[in-house]
C-alpha cells in the first residue's frame, strides 16, 4: 500500500500524488474527460477505474515482453503505483489504420489501412496546442537526443506489435495509440497510461468504436464502450 501524500499535479484525467518513497508516485484516475484541448468537457462514469485497470494489464503484458514501464501495482480500482520519472514532453503516436488527425492530414477516409505502421511525435505544450514535430524540431527544442528519438520510435513499434496482437485476440483492431515516456537512470521508460482514452479500438466484427471517440464525437453509449473494453481485457488477463 502506497499512501498518497502531497498532490504533485492535477491534469485533465489524473491526479498525481507523492508517497513516502521519493521515487514512487500514485496516479489517481478520474472520471472526468476532456477533448479538443479542453474545449469539450464531461464525465464518463467508471472511466477512471477502467483506464487504471486496463493500463495495469497492458503495462504487465509489455513488461513481460521486455519493455521497461513505470508500472509497479494497481491499488484499488482507480490507482496506479508507479516509478517517478523525469518526463519527456513528447506524445509518441503509433498508427495502423487512418483515423482522426492522420486521416485529415493525408486526405484519407477513416478506416483505410496504412501500408506500414506510422510513428509521429507531438510536442506537449498546451499554449502551442501540442504541434506535430520531427526529429530536427525535437533536437532544436532539446527535449530528447537523436539517439533517444530513434529509441522512442523503436519502442513504439515494438509496443504496437505486442498490443496489436493482444487486442486482435480480443476481437479488436488497434487503430492508433498514444504513448508517453520518462527517464530513469538515463534510460527511457514507458509511462502515463494505455487505455480507451489513449487508443482507438474498433470492434473487428462490427466496426463499432469502443474508445474515447464515442465521447469526442457524441456517439452515445460511452460508458458501455469503456466497460466492454475492460471486460474483454480482464477476460484475457489470466
Ligand atoms: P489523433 O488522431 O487525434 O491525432 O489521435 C491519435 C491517437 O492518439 C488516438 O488514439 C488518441 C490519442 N491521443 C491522446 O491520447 N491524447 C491526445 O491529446 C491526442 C491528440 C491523441
Ligand atoms: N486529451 C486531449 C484533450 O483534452 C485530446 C483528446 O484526447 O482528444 O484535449
Amino acid at each position: 500500500m502506497a499512501e498518497k501524500r502531497e498532490k504533485l499535479y492535477e491534469g485533465k484525467a489524473k491526479i498525481v500524488y507523492a508517497t513516502d518513497e521519493p521515487d514512487v508516485i500514485v496516479h489517481y484516475f478520474k472520471d472526468s474527460a476532456t477533448a479538443f484541448d479542453g474545449k469539450k468537457k464531461g464525465e464518463i462514469t467508471g472511466k477512471g477505474s477502467v483506464n487504471a485497470q486496463v493500463s495495469a494489464v497492458l503495462f504487465k503484458l509489455l513488461e513481460e515482453a521486455g519493455i521497461k514501464t513505470h508500472f509497479r501495482s494497481l491499488q484499488g480500482a482507480n490507482e496506479l503505483v508507479t516509478d517517478r520519472l523525469e518526463m519527456v514532453p513528447l506524445e509518441v503516436i503509433g498508427r495502423n489504420i487512418a483515423a482522426g488527425s492522420l486521416a485529415k492530414r493525408l486526405g484519407y477516409e477513416e478506416g483505410q489501412a496504412l501500408k506500414k505502421a506510422i510513428v509521429e511525435f507531438y510536442y506537449k505544450d498546451d499554449v502551442l496546442g501540442d504541434p506535430v514535430v520531427n526529429e530536427d524540431h525535437i533536437a532544436e527544442l532539446a527535449v530528447a537526443t537523436p539517439d533517444e528519438v530513434s529509441r522512442l520510435r523503436e519502442i513504439a513499434l515494438k509496443v504496437n506489435e505486442i498490443l496489436s496482437r493482444f487486442f486482435d485476440l480480443l476481437g479488436l483492431s488497434l487503430v492508433d495509440f498514444k504513448l508517453e515516456f520518462g527517464r530513469k537512470a538515463g534510460e527511457l521508460v514507458l509511462a502515463d497510461e494505455i487505455s480507451p482514452d489513449t487508443c482507438r479500438l474498433w470492434d473487428k466484427a462490427t466496426g463499432e468504436r469502443l474508445d474515447k471517440d464515442r465521447f469526442r464525437r457524441d456517439l452515445g453509449r460511452v460508458e458501455d464502450a469503456y466497460q466492454e473494453i475492460l471486460a474483454r481485457v480482464k477476460g484475457a488477463a489470466v
